[in-house]
C-alpha cells in the first residue's frame, strides 16, 4: 500500500530546474563567444544568485531542503551501504553528490568572476586582482568546468540507474514535489513530520541572493568608487 507525501518544496524545485536551464546556457554562450560572452557573464551571475539562494534555503527551507536533514554523516553512509537507511529525501550517497555539485558550481562561478578572456570580456571582479592572477583563474575556470561536466554526467546516469534498475522515479518528485512511498515508511516518518517553510525565510533568501548578484555586478565597486563599475576600474588599472 502506497501513500503520496510532499517532499520537495517549490523554491527548491525552481532552483533545480532554473539551474538545469542556466548551466547549459552558460556553457553554450561561453563556447560561441563573440557578443554572447557578455551573456555568459550575466547568466553566470544569475547562477551565483541561485547558489546563494540555495545555501540560505539549506537552513530555512522545508525539512528535506535543509542541509542538516540530509548531511551525509559516516553513520548515515554506513547505514545506507548496509541497506538499513530509511528516508525520503536525498539518500546519503546522493547527498554526497549534491554537496559536490554545489561546491563545484561555486568554484566555477567564483573563478569566472575574476577571469578574463583576453579579448572582449573580463569577469566583473577581475579588476580586483592583477592580470597574471586573473589569467590563472581563467585556467582554473576551464579546468573546473571539466570536473562539473563529469559530475553532471554521473548525476544524470545515477538518475537513469535509479529509474531503470531500482525502479525509483526521482524525476517526477523533483517536478511535482510529491513522492509515493510505502505506508509503513510514511508512518515511521510521521514521528518526525516534514515541516513547511516560512515566508520570511523565503523573502530573506531572495533578498540576500539579489544583494549578492547586485554586489558582484557593480554594487561593491559603486560603494567604493561611486559611478564606476568593475569593468571601468579594470580599465583604469594600469597593471591590467
Ligand atoms: C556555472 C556557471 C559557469 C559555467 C558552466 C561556465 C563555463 C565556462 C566555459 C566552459 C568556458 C570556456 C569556454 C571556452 O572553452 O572557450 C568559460 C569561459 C569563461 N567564463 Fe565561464 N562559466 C560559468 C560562470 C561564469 C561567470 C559567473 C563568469 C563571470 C561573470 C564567467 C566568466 C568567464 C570568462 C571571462 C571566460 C573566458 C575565459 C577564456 O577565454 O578561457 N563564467 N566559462
Ligand atoms: C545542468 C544540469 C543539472 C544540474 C546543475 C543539476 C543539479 C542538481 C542539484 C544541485 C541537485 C540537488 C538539489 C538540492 O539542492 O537539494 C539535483 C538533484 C536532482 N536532480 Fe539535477 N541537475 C542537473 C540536471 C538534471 C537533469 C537533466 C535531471 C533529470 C533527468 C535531474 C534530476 C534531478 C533529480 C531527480 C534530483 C533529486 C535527486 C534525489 O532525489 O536525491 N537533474 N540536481
Amino acid at each position: 500500500m502506497k501513500v503520496t507525501i510532499h517532499i520537495w518544496d517549490l523554491p527548491l524545485r525552481l532552483f533545480h530546474w532554473l539551474l538545469v536551464a542556466a548551466v547549459p546556457a552558460a556553457y553554450i554562450t561561453a563556447k560561441i563567444g563573440g557578443p554572447l560572452i557578455d551573456w555568459h557573464g550575466r547568466i553566470g551571475i544569475f547562477i551565483l544568485g541561485l547558489l546563494v539562494f540555495r545555501i540560505f534555503w539549506g537552513f530555512v527551507g522545508s525539512t528535506h531542503a535543509r542541509f542538516l536533514t540530509f548531511f551525509p554523516t559516516i553513520s548515515r553512509l554506513a547505514a545506507y551501504f548496509k541497506g538499513r537507511w530509511q528516508g525520503i529525501g536525498h539518500n546519503p550517497l546522493g547527498a554526497l553528490s549534491v554537496f559536490a555539485l554545489l561546491a563545484v558550481l561555486i568554484a566555477q562561478v567564483g573563478t569566472g568572476l575574476f577571469a578574463n578572456d583576453d579579448i572582449a570580456y573580463a569577469g566583473p571582479l577581475s579588476g580586483l586582482v592583477d592580470k597574471p592572477l586573473s589569467d590563472q583563474l581563467r585556467g582554473w575556470h576551464n579546468t573546473v568546468f571539466d570536473l562539473l561536466a563529469a559530475l553532471l554526467v554521473l548525476h544524470v546516469l545515477a538518475i537513469v540507474f535509479y529509474r531503470c534498475v531500482k525502479k525509483h522515479n526521482l524525476v517526477v518528485p523533483m517536478l511535482t514535489g510529491k513522492k509515493q512511498i510505502a505506508k509503513a515508511l510514511a508512518t515511521s516518518i510521521s514521528a518526525n513530520p516534514a515541516t513547511g517553510f516560512r515566508a520570511i525565510g523565503l523573502i530573506l533568501s531572495l533578498i540576500i541572493s539579489c544583494i549578492a548578484m547586485w554586489g558582484v555586478s557593480d554594487g561593491i565597486a559603486y560603494l567604493y568608487h561611486p559611478g564606476q563599475s568593475y569593468q571601468q576600474t579594470a580599465q583604469a588599472n594600469p597593471g591590467f
